[in-house]
C-alpha cells in the first residue's frame, strides 16, 4: 500500500487533541498544502483562515454552543459536552475556509478540507472536520465570529477542520460495501 492510500484509510475524525502546538514549519506546510488544491476553472473562490489563537477558538465555540442553546437543540448539547467543552476538542490549530456569498463553492472548499485532512494524516497530526462551526457563524453572533477571523463582511463560512496531535483513537467508521454501484 502506498503512503497516500495508507493516509486516507488511517485518517479518522480526532475528538480530542493534545494542547501541544505546531511548529511554523507544519503549520506553513499546511498552508501550501491548502493552496494547492484544486478549484473548478482554477478560480480559488476560497479565504483560507489559519487560526492558532485559543482565545478566538474557545469564543468561536461558545458562539456555536450559545446559538444551540438559543435552538434548544439540548440534544446536540449533550452530545457535546459528552465529547470537550469545545467544539473543537482542543486542537491548536483550526483552519476556516470562507468564500463570498456571491461565489459559494462547498465542492471546492470540500476538497482543499480533504487535502488538509490527508495532509495533516501524512504528517503524523489528526484532524476532526467540523461543520457545525456554521451554527455560530450563521447566528446571533456570526457578525462578531466573522471580525474575529478577519472574514471579509461578504464571505460566509463553509467548512473548517481541527488539526493538532491525537490524544485518542479510534476505530474506521464501517465501509458500506452496498454504497458502490458497479456499472457495466
Ligand atoms: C462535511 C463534514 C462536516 C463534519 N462536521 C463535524 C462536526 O461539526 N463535528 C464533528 O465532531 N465531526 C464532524 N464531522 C466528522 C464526521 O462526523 C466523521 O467524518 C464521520 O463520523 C466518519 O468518521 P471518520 O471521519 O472518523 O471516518 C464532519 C465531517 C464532514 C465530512
Amino acid at each position: 500500500m502506498n503512503e497516500t492510500i495508507k493516509a486516507i484509510f488511517d485518517r479518522r475524525s480526532i475528538r480530542n487533541f493534545k494542547p501541544d502546538r505546531l511548529t511554523d514549519e507544519q503549520i506553513e506546510t499546511l498552508i501550501q498544502v491548502a493552496l494547492a488544491s484544486p478549484s473548478g476553472m482554477d478560480l480559488q473562490p476560497w479565504l483560507f483562515h489559519f487560526i492558532t489563537n485559543q482565545d478566538k477558538m474557545n469564543r468561536i465555540s461558545e458562539g456555536v454552543l450559545d446559538a444551540f442553546r438559543k435552538a434548544g437543540n439540548q440534544e446536540l448539547l449533550d452530545r457535546m459536552a459528552a465529547r470537550h467543552p469545545s467544539i473543537f476538542y482542543g486542537a491548536p490549530l483550526l483552519v476556516v475556509i470562507s468564500m463570498s456569498q456571491d461565489n459559494l463553492s462547498g465542492v471546492d472548499a470540500g476538497i482543499a478540507i480533504e487535502n488538509l485532512a490527508i495532509a495533516a494524516q501524512s504528517m503524523g497530526l489528526g484532524s476532526c472536520i467540523i461543520g457545525m462551526a456554521a451554527a455560530g457563524f450563521n447566528g446571533d453572533e456570526g457578525d462578531e465570529l466573522a471580525r474575529l477571523i478577519e472574514m471579509p463582511a461578504d464571505h460566509a463560512f463553509v467548512i473548517s477542520i481541527a488539526i493538532g496531535y491525537p490524544a485518542m483513537s479510534k476505530k474506521a467508521h464501517a465501509r458500506n460495501r452496498d454504497k458502490i454501484k458497479i456499472v457495466d
